[in-house]
């Protein structure tokens, strides 16, 4: 039977997944590489280690498997980070991530002199600190010499497509999130360009996500052993993500908990929602979504496993379950900032109500549960726009969790969907590529052929009510840290 390799580049590692076209996740391997802070609140990453990540992850991932039943290939990857090449295809810096906030005044600048109105015409959007277009316009200002250096751009997971295939493309739903896409038609705005200086040249081609693009290059297919198959243009993290838990029905809700948070929403329609809470973007099927992004999800819990010292995750939340809706302390996430519904750069993390008999299983669960506040946020900005959610699917690594899953249903009083498939990025990135081949005639095909749920969490009425009040008063917190900015 053919098999397929979706490549998944997140922010903490490269995770590949060997698929088999029924759906069967045959292998999966993950290739960790590192994060740099050049600055506090900078944040990047060097291609050449995704690439080397790739290059070392998929010979390990045919381990036991013939490489010439590989039929395809498609990619996801973390959003909006600018990747930038010269004139001869070599990276020019460090890829500025997705949750870096050095871009604060060129993203003041994009909301107020152009404003909020004029972004929203053109993209479907607003400035966040994270977004592409902002970040070209530091870079303009801030290393003229880069800039000029400039002639083709991309987003992250484009990059190991220009290199597996030689060719300059992205795909709808990631560019979305560079702030240069006019989202509702499909094609790069002249506008954006217009206004924010960026020669439209230096833009990659456009594709649906399950177009190819181009054929896997004659080195790769020697050192693989695999043909020379397509490779398709994949999609943006949070996409083809959805595509792997089958969000791609109108209304359909996943919650993603991995480095950053994202509750998405897929949508037959373009919408551009009125104060602009939820992103509007492509979705990786053809059609649309809306999105909000908390910037630190996992990694907050991540970071607190790092402060306690300890490298047993589950063993810290052993015990939790008895304390919950009963903790005294709150925590905002805001490691990095927040981008929904809060769009501030500045902002800082913080424990609320600390005392002499504050113990280590509190800020363990205070930890937890400010990320499902923070998701709870982004679900009420939805509900606002007048989205009925009522049930979500779950995916990313603190989805592992059964005590996370079981906070978040209670906390936003929805029923939570585990899906068989862990890896759902990758995963959906491995059905991208089954479409592009034509194993399926279409994305929402694949996803009702091969989709399945292992476990449902309901919340629990006497829960939800205890969370309802601790929720109002997580709101109170965000106000109050801002002032100490
Ligand atoms: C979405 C976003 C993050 C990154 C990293 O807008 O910024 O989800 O894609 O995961």
């Amino acid at each position: 039977m053919n098999t397929y390799i979706g490549i998944d580049l997140g922010t903490s590692a490269a995770k590949l997944a060997l698929v088999n076209t029924a759906g069967k996740v045959l292998a999966t391997v993950t290739q960790k590489y590192d994060v740099s802070y050049p600055a506090p609140g900078r944040c990047e990453q060097n291609p050449a280690d995704w690439l080397r990540a790739v290059e070392r992850g998929v010979p390990l991932l045919l381990r036991g498997f013939d490489p010439a039943d590989v039929a395809g290939i498609g990619t996801g990857g973390q959003m909006h980070g600018l990747v930038a090449l010269d004139g001869n295809g070599e990276v020019i810096r460090p890829c500025i991530l997705w949750n870096d906030g050095r871009t604060e005044a060129q993203t003041e600048w994009l909301n107020t002199a152009v404003g909020r109105q004029k972004l929203t015409e053109y993209t479907a959007n607003i400035a966040f600190a994270g977004f592409t277009a902002p970040k070209l316009l530091w870079l303009k200002q801030h290393e003229p010499e880069n800039f000029a250096k400039i002639r083709k751009i991309m987003l992250p997971k484009d990059y190991i497509t220009y290199c597996l295939t030689g060719k300059f493309a992205t795909d709808y739903s990631d560019a979305s999130g560079t702030l240069l896409l006019d989202v509702k038609n499909r094609n790069w705005s002249p506008d954006m360009c217009r206004l924010t200086g960026i020669d439209p040249q230096i833009l990659p081609d456009l594709y649906q996500s399950f177009d190819p693009v181009g054929r896997l290059r004659e080195d790769y297919c020697k050192r693989w052993g695999i043909k020379a198959v397509a490779v398709c243009a994949g999609a943006a993290d949070n996409p083809p993500a959805a595509v792997g838990t089958g969000a791609v029905t109108n209304g359909a809700c996943n919650i993603s908990l991995g480095t950053s948070g994202t509750v998405f929403i897929a949508q037959n329609q373009f919408s551009a929602n009125a104060q602009n809470a939820l992103h509007s973007f492509c979705h990786a099927n053809g059609k649309f979504h809306l999105m909000g992004c908390i910037l630190s999800a996992a990694s907050c819990n991540s970071w607190w496993m790092n402060v306690l010292n300890s490298q047993n995750f589950y063993g810290e939340q052993r015990g939790l379950d008895g304390l919950l809706g009963n903790n005294p302390l709150l925590f905002a996430p805001y490691l990095s900032g927040e981008r929904s519904p809060h769009n501030d750069v500045n902002v800082r993390g913080a424990f609320i109500g600390l005392s002499h008999t504050t113990t280590r299983q509190q800020m363990t669960l205070a930890v937890l549960e400010g990320v499902a506040f923070a998701l709870r946020d982004c679900i009420e900005a939805a509900r606002a726009c007048g989205l009925e959610i009522t049930r979500s699917t779950i995916c990313g690594g603190g989805a592992k969790s059964g005590l996370w899953r079981k906070i978040i249903a209670n906390v936003c009083n929805i029923s939570v969907e585990v899906p068989a498939v862990e890896e759902n990025t990758a995963y959906g990135a491995a059905l991208l590529a089954m479409v592009a081949s034509g194993a399926y005639p279409g994305v929402e095909s694949a996803c009702a052929a091969v989709i399945a749920t292992s476990d449902k969490i309901e919340p629990d009425g006497a829960l939800v009510q205890k969370y309802e009040r601790a929720y109002r008063k997580f709101k109170m917190l965000y106000p109050a840290l801002k002032m100490l900015n």
